[in-house]
């Protein structure tokens, strides 16, 4: 019988203590065995140990303009409501209703000056205040039936959630270690024009593994590899790009600009950012270097560089002077990911005449369909009974090391919700 069968079939008591002997007898420097990528429990497990904890980057706050503006963000047994209240504050709440706790808002997004839940009909204002509850008895206390609070964050218009209810206090230092970098991208000043959802056939785990890595870049992703210098010069260890970098490096500082790269080992969520060059002669992130869209925010003219960031296990920001582009993994079942990639320019640009959405959306479209299809040539791989667990190479250090923190979350006691 192997370990996945050993798990599921077994009390749970017994099966957290075959998981964390799992946990100790993975091979450091190397991947996974195959029953972390498949099994429902261990699944559940990351939920509570791993991912609760972090603050997960929702959508771009443009999406919510108006007050009464809401959309919903379904994340493992969770839905959460994110709106703007009339006083145009953006809050986040669980959706569920106070009563018997059917979800009260059904749609992906909208506009509402109330949320009614479909079973009852109680209703709750855009602060999250139970307005009216049909009768009730006298005693009936309105005011502690509230839905429960969220808690939200907004980074340079970034919309972060934690499912967290407190003690969840990084946000404040992943803020600060990441303005620096994002400030002159002006990325509040900006609208998502485009977004496109690639369903992945595969654990999350696999899909934030390729996404940490660019071992695969030349062999999976010419077109990537064409508009990013830096691909082939980590490879032959090329003295032409490097005096790029460290060219480019010397005009950010004069600028008072970031370059270069930073990791913050925060322990529930490590993130990193960097900034450098992208290909000689090129100003931004397109199919032949010709610009995406208008100049965002600080910037006066192209200086040909990307800024990028793992913000979290499960969130991702590439930006250029030009445009910016977020990916959102969720997980939807073990072998089951939902990747959103959303595309923003400058908010007053118009398509058409400021940017054209194919040039825009070219090089993240076509990399992430070829991702797709090797994360899910993975899975499939991983699924044989021949799969064992593999070295990570040299170029795979961020993804050995996300996998180390992966499995040091996973052993800790279960974190309180
Ligand atoms: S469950 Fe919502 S009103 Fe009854
Ligand atoms: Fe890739």
């Amino acid at each position: 019988m192997n370990s996945l069968n050993t798990i599921e079939n077994k009390s749970s008591a017994t099966a957290r203590s075959d998981i964390d002997g799992l946990i100790r007898r993975q091979k450091s420097g190397c991947t996974l065995e195959q029953v972390f990528y498949r099994s429902s429990e261990i699944h559940q497990l990351e939920f509570q140990r791993v991912l609760s904890p972090q603050w997960l980057y929702v959508d771009h706050e443009s999406e919510l303009p108006e007050p009464g503006d809401f959309l919903t963000y379904e994340i493992g047994e969770e839905s959460i409501i994110i709106v703007r209240g009339s006083d145009r504050q953006l809050r986040a709440f669980f959706n569920v209703c106070r009563h018997r706790g059917s979800q009260i808002c059904l749609e992906k997004s909208g506009n509402t000056r109330r949320f009614v839940c479909p079973y009852h009909a109680w209703a709750y204002d855009l602060e999250g205040n139970l307005l009216s509850a049909r009768h009730m008895a006298d005693d009936f206390e309105q005011s502690q039936h509230g839905l429960h609070r969220c808690q939200v964050e907004v980074l340079e218009g970034l919309v972060f959630i934690s499912l967290a209810s407190r003690g969840n206090a990084e946000f404040d230092q992943i803020r600060h270690n990441l303005l620096p970098y994002l400030k002159p991208h002006g990325l509040t000043q900006t609208k998502v024009v485009h977004r496109e959802v690639y369903p992945t056939h595969a654990n999350w785990k696999l899909a934030v593994e390729n996404f940490r890595e660019c071992y695969h870049c030349m062999p999976a992703h010419p077109e990537y590899t064409r508009v990013n210098d830096y691909v082939r010069a980590g490879e032959r260890g090329s003295k032409a790009y490097q005096a790029m970098a460290e060219q480019f490096a010397e005009a950010a500082r004069r600028k008072g600009r970031k370059s270069g790269v930073e990791y913050f080992p925060l322990p529930a969520q490590p993130h990193q950012i960097w900034r450098h060059p992208i290909q000689e002669g090129y100003k931004t992130l397109t199919r032949d270097g010709s610009p995406a869209g208008p100049l965002l925010g600080e910037f006066e003219e192209y200086d040909g560089a990307e800024t990028a960031s793992f913000m979290g296990a499960l969130s991702y920001l590439y930006a250029t002077n030009d445009h910016a582009t977020t990916f959102r993994f969720t997980p939807k079942s073990p072998e089951l990911t939902e990747v959103v990639v959303s595309w923003l320019v400058r908010e007053d640009a118009k398509e058409g005449v400021d940017y054209d959405l194919d040039h825009l959306r070219w090089m993240w479209d076509v990399t992430t369909i070829q991702d797709t299809k090797i994360i899910n040539d993975n899975q499939k791989g991983v699924n044989s009974s021949r799969y064992s667990s593999g070295p990570y190479s040299e170029h795979e250090l961020s993804t050995a090391n996300f996998i180390a923190w992966y499995l040091w979350r996973l052993s800790m006691p279960s974190f309180r919700r």
